[in-house]
């Protein structure tokens, strides 16, 4: 068995806009999806889960996707990891040129699914890490963030950017901008999150925002605007300003929330941080439900969150300044 694990991110800034050329700087924390794989020769798929969103789940096919699992999760969540899984190993078999290998998956997550903290980008980082090493091959972490970002864009439909992989992949603080990836100085920053228990559908939302800025020019403005704002937060990130950066969050989450991809209980944790004193708080991720991410050095806002309704969890992110990490 090798295992790997990669962390999760949110969004400082940037999200929807970078589907269209715009900057964006995610940044990894510390919770992780752990996989762990084995070698086996009659070319089938196993996969196993415990995910926070997944009670558990074990599935085995034989790497064809009209082979439907029997399981008692909802079934988009699970072909939605299944497409995932199977995405990452036909990387590897590429890579490797194992074509005909197949594996035992197993996957243990801290991140919630389709929330906004990038759970399929880590557990396609580490299933490609802990599966071409379980071949003997290794990868440098930017190739398994090119190699993780083909397999998000191919079972997204092309509605994937870099972000979540490269990031997942590096860990720190990144920015994307096309296809420019790279890591970026950032202070140490209070994080807190809001989970509402929920998710979004990342292909819905990004295409109700394509429509939304085909349709009106000012829908337009608004995903420019958000660049702005992310050039801005650049600054802010260097100079450690945080009065700044949490005001600039709150931009963001206005034009988020202009583009229709916020929702109530999302508008409800910003605006019950924002008065518990945090710097600022925005969305992460697609929207639609999932997470909100804000920043405040003292308990306030853990506290304030506990107590919103729609807010199912709230914790604390400590930065990942390790992305892609080898466990055995
Ligand atoms: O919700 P997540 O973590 O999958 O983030 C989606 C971010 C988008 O900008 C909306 C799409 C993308 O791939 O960048």
């Amino acid at each position: 068995m090798t295992r790997s694990s990669a962390p999760g991110k949110v969004y400082l800034f940037g999200e929807h806009a970078v589907v269209y050329g715009e900057p964006a700087v995610p940044c990894a924390i510390e919770r992780r999806a752990r996989v762990g794989v084995q070698r086996r020769d009659d070319g089938k798929l196993r996969v196993h889960a415990e995910d926070l969103s997944l009670d558990g789940f074990t599935v085995e096919y034989g790497g064809s996707a009209d082979e439907q699992p029997d399981v008692d999760v909802s079934e988009s969540l699970v072909t939605a990891a299944m497409g995932y899984v199977d995405g990452a190993i036909e990387q590897v078999r590429e890579v490797t040129g194992e074509e005909e290998v197949g594996f035992d998956v197993t996957i243990e997550s801290d991140i919630p699914l389709g929330a906004g903290l990038g759970s399929s980008a880590a557990v396609v980082v580490a299933a490609i890490d802990a599966a071409t090493r379980e071949l003997g091959v290794e990868l440098e972490p930017t190739e398994i963030a090119e190699r993780a970002f083909r397999t998000e864009y191919e079972v997204q439909e092309g509605q994937a950017s870099r972000a979540d992989t490269f990031c997942s992949a590096t860990g720190g603080a990144v920015r994307v901008e096309g296809e420019d990836c790279g890591s970026i100085e950032a202070p140490d920053l209070p994080l807190v999150i809001g989970f509402d228990g929920g998710a979004g559908d990342t292909g819905e939302l990004v295409a109700g925002v394509r429509n939304l800025r085909e349709e009106y020019p000012f829908a337009e403005d608004t995903v420019a605007a958000i660049g702005d704002v992310v050039r801005n937060g650049e600054e802010a990130l260097e100079a450690g300003d945080l009065e700044e950066l949490g005001r600039l969050m709150n931009f963001n989450h206005g034009l988020l929330s202009a583009l229709g991809v916020s929702s109530r209980s999302l508008d409800s944790m910003v605006w019950g941080a924002r008065d518990a004193g945090a710097y600022g708080a925005k969305l992460t991720g697609a929207g639609g439900g999932g997470c909100i991410v804000a920043l405040d050095p003292t308990d306030e806002t853990e506290t304030a969150l506990s107590y919103t309704p729609g807010c199912e969890e709230t914790f604390r992110a400590e930065l990942a300044e390790t992305g892609v990490e080898r466990l055995e």
